[in-house]
């Protein structure tokens, strides 16, 4: 077991990992890591600098040169994971959809995700940290106690983030999202460098169809038995 223990959560978006890994983080007493807020803090600063995405190496060459400062706050109940920035709340700002795309197309590049790499590991501290993303548990954290992938099928996915742009007031068409959530699915499986999948060991649960509370329980009781915990608080 390696000094500082590891929970990751990966799987794509959608999945409920966000959730999951905040009632994780929030009942073990444990530090957080939304890697994907690293990728979107990453585009947002090359946007502040008007680099276009299209200049990796410079917008790699960001996480070095501005060493920018980052916390994750899990939330109460179901609301998002609070994100600061050099002592800012960006959560709103990360999450629109121009963000969105930059993080995903920096993502596809080895001198980023090389980038990210050590400021991801920095997140491993005392007393633990719970990891969520797509590679957390393949490349990031090999080592990681207990690796967890969510799945869920496209539809279901699709009802999620159209009920969570609806309550935004956000109205888009339930086939497009189907569609654009499944073409995400094939870009992110079928990249080269950390295509999506469940690592060695990786304990998958399909998440159609259950609640989130149901997901909590279900991995709360997996914690339970592999740290040997007595209880873990929701
Ligand atoms: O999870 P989220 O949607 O915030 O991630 C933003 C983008 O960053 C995603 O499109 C995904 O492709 C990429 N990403 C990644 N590896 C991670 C986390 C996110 O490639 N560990």
């Amino acid at each position: 077991m390696t000094e500082i223990p590891v929970i990751t959560v990966d799987g794509p978006s959608g999945t409920g990992k966000g959730t999951l890994c905040s009632r994780i983080s929030r009942g073990l007493g444990w530090r957080l890591l939304d890697s994907g807020a690293l990728y979107r803090i990453l585009a947002l600063l090359a946007q502040r600098e008007n680099i276009p995405v299209t200049e990796v190496a410079k917008v790699a060459g960001l996480v070095a040169a501005r060493r920018p400062e980052v916390q994750f706050i899990s939330a109460e109940g179901d609301e998002p994971v609070t994100v600061i920035l050099d002592g800012t709340d960006v959560g709103a700002l990360i999450r629109l959809e121009d963000c969105g795309s930059a993080a995903s197309s920096l993502a596809a590049h080895g001198t980023v995700r090389e980038a990210l790499l050590e400021w991801q590991r920095s997140f491993q501290r005392s007393p633990g940290l719970v990891a969520d993303g797509r590679d957390m548990g393949t490349v990031v954290f090999p080592d990681a106690e207990l690796k967890v992938f969510l799945t869920a099928n496209p539809r279901e996915r699709a009802k999620r983030r159209y009920k969570q742009l609806k309550e935004k007031g956000i109205y888009v068409s339930f086939d497009d999202l189907v569609e654009s959530i499944a073409e995400r699915d094939r870009r992110d499986t079928q990249r080269i460098l950390s295509p999506l999948k469940p690592a060695d060991g990786a304990v998958e649960i399909d998440t159609s169809g259950s609640g989130r509370d149901d997901v909590f329980g279900q991995v709360a009781e997996i914690i339970r038995k592999r740290f040997d915990l007595s209880a873990v608080h929701t």
